[in-house]
């Protein structure tokens, strides 16, 4: 049984082109298998919770030692991160807010990057850091964005904050064979934009086998 996790990150609705392209992937990725679960989550619409005073207390503190609130500060936390151990396949649908990823997207990643759970820390160690995802795992990334050519190579790349910073986060954990899909020119419109979006569909095709 292989398990796919379907994030979407964007609030909008049917107008997203994120959501239509992630759709489109999981469509395709899942008419080709037979064994396979999908879970949905809609971080752009319900996200995670930020992180408060108690959770990082409780994070930070020796498991053995937590106390009953602070399990209950930590169990949004404990459930995605079960859920992300728990999955081959992750299929992310990103917006380009202001070069970066949206505040949906990042209130979830804090609760993924978790000391124990999901990396190790040593402090006597000469790398201190160790990611505890096990191996394996795939990440496909759409992002669409308002202009275009954010992606490697392209005129805009440089100021990208997308790419470089799930790179990092993701490969943090142990999670580095991601694929990035672009979609660009929502801010243009017309044949810039259905240009873009068929390109990046034919993208999703390509990969979704
Ligand atoms: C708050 C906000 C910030 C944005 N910042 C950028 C940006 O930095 N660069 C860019 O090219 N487009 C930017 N856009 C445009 C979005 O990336 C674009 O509309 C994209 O298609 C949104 O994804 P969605 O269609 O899945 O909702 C921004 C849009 C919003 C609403």
């Amino acid at each position: 049984m292989t398990k796919l996790l379907h994030l979407d990150a964007s609030p909008r609705g049917p107008r997203s082109h994120t959501r239509t392209l992630t759709d489109d992937f999981v469509t395709r990725w899942v008419s080709q298998r037979s064994e396979v679960t999908v879970a949905h989550r809609d971080l752009g619409v319900r996200p995670p919770p930020h992180v408060t005073e108690g959770w990082i207390a409780a994070a930070f503190a020796d498991p053995a030692t937590r106390t009953p609130q602070m399990r209950a500060d930590l169990a949004v936390s404990e459930d995605l991160v079960d859920e992300l151990l728990g999955t081959d396949v992750l299929v992310l649908g990103v917006p380009m807010y202001n070069f970066g990823i949206p505040a949906m997207l990042k209130a979830y990643i804090d609760q993924i990057v978790r000391v124990g759970r999901t990396f190790g820390f040593d402090p006597e160690a000469e790398n201190p850091y160790t990611p505890l995802l096990p191996a394996g795992k795939r990440a496909y990334v759409i992002v669409s964005t308002g202009d275009s050519g954010y992606q490697s190579g392209g005129p805009l790349a440089g100021l990208n904050q997308v790419e470089p910073y799930l790179r990092t986060v993701f490969g943090f954990i142990g999670l580095d064979d991601l694929e990035f899909v672009y979609a660009g020119n929502d801010e243009f419109g017309g044949e810039r934009l259905s240009a873009s979006l068929a390109a990046a569909h034919d993208r999703v095709a390509e990969l979704a086998v």
